[in-house]
């Protein structure tokens, strides 16, 4: 399973480069209005940090809008994938984009008829939003499992399900168990992904007994002695 980060923070972005565990960037007008930065210089800084795909939404919502928005962004890396909402226009508009050789994500999914769409459009994305699901007294990762399923039938769908609207480390193991192929994660729940109470005490306890046994792994230098 991939790991996106659901983030327009490049700060943010470049603090967790480090861990090995950024394959893409997903990002939303939400996200790009928190960041108060220019859209495009947003997309152009991540894109520059992360080689892979990078999700810029559209704002448009006609077809004629979206085009043109679309193969703007489009232009601004070629990792740039274009997210376009799960409209009869966003779908046209995934077609065509599509077809022009541009991977689109199709966004605001919240049931599996609308994925079919998605998957019929040749989204290269998919985003069920499974936190905001949740919100509203549903079961958001039942709707994973069940397009898993789905689209587990047609071999030859190449939609990716991309697990968004992630809200705790809970969500990324079951989208995970369900076999999702991409989870975007807000770097707070990746970083709480590290986190388990008896790793810190196990630790501490591994830390202090060593001290005891007075040895030191790697010679130590002088003027850099920790222990001894
Ligand atoms: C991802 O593409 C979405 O923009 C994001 O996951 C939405 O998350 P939220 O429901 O927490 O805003």
């Amino acid at each position: 399973m991939k790991f996106f980060i659901d983030t327009a923070d490049v700060a943010e972005i470049r603090a967790l480069i480090d861990t090995g565990f950024v394959d893409g960037v997903t990002t939303n007008p939400t996200l790009i209005a928190k960041a108060g930065r220019r859209f495009e210089d947003v997309i152009a800084d991540i894109c520059a940090l992360v080689p892979g795909p990078v999700s810029a939404e559209v704002a448009a919502t006609s077809l004629e809008g979206m085009l043109t928005e679309g193969r703007a962004l489009a232009k601004i890396a070629p990792n740039v994938v274009i997210k376009v909402p799960l409209t009869p226009a966003g779908l046209k508009a995934c077609r065509t984009l599509t077809q022009e050789g541009t991977d689109v994500n199709v966004t605001l999914c919240f049931s599996a008829a609308q994925a079919i769409l998605a998957a019929k459009a040749g989204a290269t994305f998919v985003s069920p939003f499974v936190g905001r699901l949740d919100d509203v007294g549903e079961t958001g990762m039942h709707l994973i499992h069940q397009l898993v399923d789905i689209f587990g039938n047609y071999s030859h769908l190449t939609t990716q399900i991309l697990a968004a609207s992630i809200r705790s480390p809970l969500h990324v193991v079951e989208a995970a168990i369900a076999g999702a192929d991409v989870v975007t994660i807000p770097p707070k729940v990746l970083w709480q992904l590290y986190e388990h109470p008896l790793t810190d005490k196990g630790l501490a306890t591994f830390l202090a007994d060593w001290q005891k046994t007075g040895q030191a792994l790697v010679p130590a230098k002088a003027g850099n002695q920790t222990n001894l």
